[in-house]
């Protein structure tokens, strides 16, 4: 087990009791990498789950907007639930905030909102993953869900702000089902730039959809997959080895396997790490135990996302301050892990030279 990451031992402080925010507040204060030049930093986000950026007076106010029942009575009391034991407590709230979206707008003031602190926080490329199984399963239309977000993200797009979305598969769901959804989605194969694979991770390998991946790649979809999150390193290995991801979507358990990060470090394979989100969900105890800055030193390809950030206590910004400042990084190992943002990006190479020139300009400004 990595670094205090699951299995790790316990403290005995009772830390996993306390509210996030406290375990956040008792970092020592950065040394070389000061939080003014991290919020400078031009970001790349690669790993945000749409459904995730519902914030609960959203929720209450989508309800409200259209007449669907909430089993919260307030945004107290949904706010409140926000203490989770693993994924699956936090997966099944997550459905039950997103019963809300039902309209083209919805999805479309969802993603706005999003993007608007994204570019807040410094965002210049977003890659934005959509459940639509979540959506259509309730007799929303593939149509207008896609339909929504890209007119948040064609909107974001004329005010300067690089984004494409990436279709995620359900892995709890059958993989027929998600050949369903790839076919109902094709209609509309300019609107996305790729597949992923979310949910309920054990129990449900990668190498169980490799059909429906070897599909998408036919499309020229790019494929990145969630692997060694809750699942083990085997996982990773499939996603790599048997549906031919480009990315791993978190990837912290691979820190457990040498092998499998030598392999990771040799071929530069980007994961995209929350780590706000690996405390919340309890797959590390607290910040200043993540596996990121191990994982760097392994000469692995990591950035900083983050997840859904309406659930676990910040959005990327959040994310990227807290945890330079709880692992102690430099300044030089926070321009690397933003210069691996950038190459992991599903960029042209103008975009990609844009993106790293904005990031040099920064730098070069302290
Ligand atoms: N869907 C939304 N967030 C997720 C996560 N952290 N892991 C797997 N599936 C998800
Ligand atoms: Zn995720």
């Amino acid at each position: 087990m990595g670094q205090g990451c699951r299995g790790g031992v316990d403290s005995g402080t009772g830390a996993r009791d306390d509210p996030v925010s406290d375990r956040f507040a008792r970092r020592p204060v950065m040394s070389s990498c000061d939080s003014d030049f991290l919020d400078r930093l031009p970001k790349v986000e690669l790993h945000v789950h749409i459904e995730g950026t519902l914030e609960p007076e959203t929720i209450f106010a989508l309800a409200a907007r259209n007449g669907v029942a909430l089993p919260w009575p307030d945004v107290a009391t949904l706010r409140a639930a926000y203490e989770f034991r693993d994924l699956q407590s936090f997966l099944d709230l997550y459905y039950a905030g997103a019963s809300v979206l039902l309209t083209a707008d919805d999805f479309r003031d969802m993603a706005a909102a999003y993007l608007a602190r994204a570019a807040a926080d410094g965002v210049v490329r977003a890659e934005i993953f959509f459940d639509p199984q979540t959506h259509t399963a309730r007799g929303v239309a593939m149509a207008t869900v896609i339909e929504g977000l890209t007119r948040a993200l064609d909107a974001a797009r004329a005010g300067g702000m690089s984004c494409d979305l990436i279709l995620c598969f359900l892995r709890h769901l059958s993989e027929e089902e998600a050949i369903a959804t790839l076919r109902a989605a094709l209609p509309f194969r300019d609107a996305f730039i790729g597949v992923g694979l979310d949910s309920s991770e054990v129990g449900h390998p990668p190498e169980t959809f490799a059909r429906v991946f070897a599909e998408a790649r036919r499309h020229g979809l790019h494929l990145v997959a969630h692997a060694g999150e809750e699942g083990p390193p085997a996982y990773v290995w499939s996603a790599l080895d048997v549906l031919a991801v480009e990315r791993i979507d978190h990837g912290v358990r691979a820190i457990e396997d040498p092998a499998l990060v030598a392999r990771l470090a040799r071929d530069r394979v980007p994961l995209t790490v929350c780590p706000f989100s690996n405390v919340r969900l309890r797959v590390c105890d607290t910040l200043a135990d993540h596996p990121l800055k191990t994982m760097l030193e392994a000469g692995l390809a990591v950035t900083i996302n983050s997840d859904d950030p309406a659930y676990f206590g910040g959005y990327v910004g959040a994310n990227w301050r807290e945890t330079c400042r709880a692992l102690d990084l430099t300044r030089e190992e926070a321009i690397a892990i933003a210069r691996n943002g950038i190459e992991a990006a599903f960029v042209d190479e103008a975009t990609r030279a844009e993106l790293r020139a904005r990031l040099d300009a920064a730098i070069a400004a302290g």
